[in-house]
């Protein structure tokens, strides 16, 4: 078998280096080869981005959801959730919080619609922001290229639709059947086409999930050759029919912590320059998971600023930290000057979209 460091001096030199065979051994690594993995991922992500961390306050702008995904705390099916929408001033008031904050980003999540009103509605919100000047990110669900363009042109810049898996056969485990794995392949690219940074991931930790299965989900964010991965561990939620009756002990989320972990220093071992989210869901398995996220070989942090008062609501997961994190970010950026971090000036675009803009640029001038 391959040295270790062989396999991670392979990664480092060039991205896209590793075999299926090799990111499952970085996935299925014990405790010790676990570190040497995380260290290298982190000296990478240091290489590729500095020592900084863009900082997005996130919006959870409603939880009206169409959709009846099995493990979602807001699937449409679940009738024990008070279902909000914010309007407009509502969500410029927020991300006027986040302007506040010195984040030069925002992301606009909520449950998703497809109507003709939601599509204008959105649309009004991404007018009514111009003046923050904000760099704007929406996971909004899937939609039609039309309306994707429509957003674009109305001042948004960067796009997050996760896959949830790579696997099809997975994903028909975990979602009704009239929730398509191919329809959303097919809007990653239509939100390309657009001219978004695109963002995918996964969660780990599922259900009937193998390795092989994450090792591929790290392929195919280079299949999709997206621009910012946000992943995070499946975490039951007892009003769901994947997540009645689960709740986890102590040693259940340290596994699925290290796995994550795991995940994202593969991802970044893989794919160099893309933006990686340490997730909320890192933080709900334990106090300190967004940063050991960043020490594992991410580079971006969500923070929360949404009003408290729909935290309840929206509980995609048991757990969900649902405390004031604008009171608290000048200790989460304490908290990073003390692993030797600080928060990204400016947007914190991709530098995989630049670099590929760039790219593009200049072959055009040749
Ligand atoms: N545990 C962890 N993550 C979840 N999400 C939804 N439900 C759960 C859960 N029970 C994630 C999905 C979705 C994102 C907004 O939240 O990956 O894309």
């Amino acid at each position: 078998m391959i040295p270790l460091e062989d396999i991670l001096q392979k990664a480092a030199a060039d991205a896209h280096a590793l075999s299926l065979e090799e990111l499952e051994r970085i996935l299925s690594a014990d405790e010790k080869d676990a570190e040497r993995i995380f260290a290298a991922a982190y000296s990478l992500k240091v290489r590729c981005c500095g020592r900084k961390v863009a900082f997005r306050g996130l919006i959870e702008a409603g939880n009206v959801c169409v959709k009846d995904c099995l493990y979602c705390g807001i699937r449409r099916s679940n009738g024990k959730v008070a279902r909000y929408r914010m309007d407009v001033e509502e969500i410029v008031r927020t991300a006027e919080v986040a302007h506040r904050l010195g984040y030069g980003s925002i992301v606009i999540q909520s449950g998703e619609i497809e109507s003709a009103a939601n599509s204008d509605f959105i649309e009004e919100v991404l007018l009514a922001l111009r003046p923050l000047d904000l760099g704007i990110t929406l996971s909004l669900g899937e939609q039609t290229e039309d309306v994707f363009r429509r957003w674009k042109d109305a001042g948004a810049s960067r796009y997050l639709l996760r896959i949830e898996t790579s696997s099809p056969r997975l994903y028909s485990a975990l979602h009704p059947a009239d929730h398509s794995w191919r329809r959303r392949v097919e809007c990653l690219h239509a939100l390309r086409r657009c001219g978004y940074q695109v963002g995918t991931g996964v969660m780990c930790a599922l259900p009937g999930q193998t390795m092989a299965d994450l090792a591929r989900d790290v392929a195919f964010y280079a299949e999709v050759d997206a621009d910012m991965i946000g992943m995070g561990p499946y975490i039951p939620h007892p009003d769901t029919p994947l997540g009645k009756d689960i709740v986890l002990d102590a040693a259940d989320k340290a596994r699925r912590l290290f796995l994550a972990l795991k995940l994202i220093a593969a991802t970044r071992l893989y794919l160099h320059d893309v933006n990686i989210a340490a997730s909320t869901a890192l933080q709900a398995l334990a106090e300190d998971g967004r940063e050991r996220g960043i020490l594992a070989g991410a580079n971006v942090i969500m923070p929360n600023v949404t009003d408290t008062c729909h935290r309840a609501e929206y509980a995609l997961y048991a757990g969900k930290p649902g405390f004031d994190e604008t009171a608290a970010a000048p200790r989460l950026a304490e908290s990073l000057r003390a692993i030797g971090e600080e928060m990204e000036e400016g947007r914190g675009d991709s530098r995989h979209w630049a670099n590929n803009v760039q790219n593009v640029e200049s072959q055009g001038r040749r």
